[in-house]
């Protein structure tokens, strides 16, 4: 929905509370659902609404809360205040008071409520129309503990928190959901005129709806379906509940494009994830950042896959490992990967190269039709088409204080077992055999051997249990 909205928004982030019941040294609202840090979601989502500026109120943890939502990089400007003590919701909001300019309206927020969708908010903004007091509402089965929305024939009277309830009161199943759009001016009048006497001793954002009332200001509801939106976390067992929700339906949203899931519930997504047509996935596979993935792509089971783009016809067989991390790792057409494979960040694989069991390539290319099967180590590595890398093979990229390349050119074989000593070139064509240790670069179409020549000795006798001497 793209409305377009005549006064400017800002944005309140409710983000001082203690989070108590995490038992977390890491504050509540910097607890990651899908990968992203609770309060990173909500800036998102503010972000989407092409909000002017957000303010986060910091209280417990602010020491670690303020690096993180004021780190560079945010889609929206964000400044930080600092609620303390905590005294309630209304005083949280106090805090703010100072840096709101008057002339647009504000949309209360919390940050540990990570998945409310931007449309609703846009909703509920225009709903607030500049003028109006617009509460975010839904109907609970069980209310109990939320603000319950007092209503005389349709019009909203009063929000009255569940300890200061009457048995009729808690009878409402229309609760608030801790979200409103005010407008500014409003706001701060009412703000200067909350109080602590209640339930609670605590200053309640909650109780601006009976000032509106009582000032003549028409106090509106946009009541939502979608427990989903306001769900707020405390615990971690609510933690972990709102992940699955929030991975079935990004799930549920990629099987809609047409990707096949083998089971949607065994499906986890901390980042984007774009799909071409007839992708399959395995079980418990987890992505992360940014992967893309080309058309007809498999993916095993159990694999991990971040920061990646995997072109069309590949196949990740299971329990392979891959991070691009900041670099980037990317896997060429029809390439066959895994099982037990381990890409890292640089590693650039060509059309139809081949990665077997328990081989890890970083900061390396492969071009195309290159083969490295088992057992093997590609670190700063060029390798032309068609070589043929040995089991047990590895490049040794780093003496201890700097890392060399190793190139490795077109049609070479490098047999098993061997150690190429970084900086080394090995020529195009060229074989090296296995159990080498090349330290030297060789020239195109060459043999290569380093390592001790074999002797035999005839009829060797093993010591046994009964031989006094020691040999060798
Ligand atoms: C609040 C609402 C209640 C609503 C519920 C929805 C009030 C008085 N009540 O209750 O009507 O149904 O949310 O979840 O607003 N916070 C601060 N500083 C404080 C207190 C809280 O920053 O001094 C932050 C918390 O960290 C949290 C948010 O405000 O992010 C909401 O506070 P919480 O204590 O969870 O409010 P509830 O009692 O659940
Ligand atoms: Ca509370």
């Amino acid at each position: 929905m793209s409305l377009s909205i005549p006064f400017p928004v800002d944005v309140v982030v409710m983000a001082a509370g203690k989070g108590t019941r995490m038992k977390s040294r890491l504050p509540k609202v910097l607890q990651r659902l899908a990968g992203v840090p609770l309060v990173q979601h909500v800036l998102n989502t503010a972000a989407q609404l092409n909000a002017r500026s957000a303010v986060v109120i910091t209280g417990h943890g602010a020491d670690q809360v303020e690096p993180w939502v004021l780190a560079p990089g945010q889609a929206l400007a964000v400044q930080c205040v600092r609620q303390e003590p905590q005294l309630g919701t209304g005083h949280a909001v106090q805090q703010a008071v100072p840096v709101l300019a008057n002339d647009g309206v504000v949309i209360v927020l919390s940050g540990d409520v990570p998945l409310t969708e931007a449309d609703t908010l846009q909703a509920l903004i225009a709903m607030c129309g500049g003028d109006k007091l617009a509460l975010l509402t839904i109907d609970f089965v069980d209310p109990t503990g939320y603000g319950r929305i007092v209503r005389q024939g349709d019009a909203v009277q009063a929000i009255v928190e569940h300890k200061d309830a009457t048995d009729a009161q808690r009878q409402i199943q229309e609760v608030y959901s801790g979200i409103m759009a005010v407008p500014t001016e409003l706001l701060k009048s009412w703000l200067s005129r909350i109080d602590n006497q209640n339930a609670q001793g605590e200053y309640y954002l909650t109780d601006v709806v009976k000032l509106a009332v009582a000032d003549g200001v028409p106090v509106v509801a946009h009541k939502i379906k979608d427990p989903l939106q306001v769900a707020g976390i405390n615990s971690p067992l609510q933690l972990a509940e709102l992940e699955r929700a929030h991975q079935l339906r990004q799930a549920n949203r990629l099987m809609e494009q047409g990707v096949r899931l083998k089971d949607p519930s065994r499906f986890d997504l901390r980042g984007q994830l774009d799909c071409a047509q007839d992708v399959e996935i395995d079980v418990n596979c987890i992505f992360e950042g940014q992967v893309s993935l080309g058309e007809g792509v498999k993916v095993g089971a159990h694999c991990v896959i971040a920061n990646c783009t995997i072109a069309a016809g590949a196949v990740i067989h299971p329990f392979t490992h891959i991070d691009g991390e900041k670099s980037g790792v990317s896997v060429g057409e029809r390439a066959l990967v895994g099982p037990f494979a381990r890409l890292r960040p640089g590693a650039q694989l060509g059309p139809e190269v081949h990665i077997g069991n328990f081989v890890e390539v970083k900061n390396s290319t492969m071009a195309a039709g290159a083969k490295a099967n088992h057992l093997a180590y590609l670190g700063d590595a060029t390798v032309g088409e068609r070589v043929n890398y040995g089991a047990g093979s590895i490049t040794a990229n780093y003496d201890g204080a700097n890392k060399h390349r190793t190139v490795i050119e077109a049609d070479v074989h490098i047999g098993s077992n061997c150690v190429l000593v970084a900086p080394v070139t090995i020529g195009a064509g060229g074989t090296v055999g296995g159990g080498s240790t090349i330290t030297k670069s060789t020239d195109p179409g060459a043999l290569s051997v380093g390592r001790g020549k074999q002797v035999s000795i005839a009829n060797w006798k093993r010591p046994d249990k009964t031989s006094k001497k020691h040999f060798g």
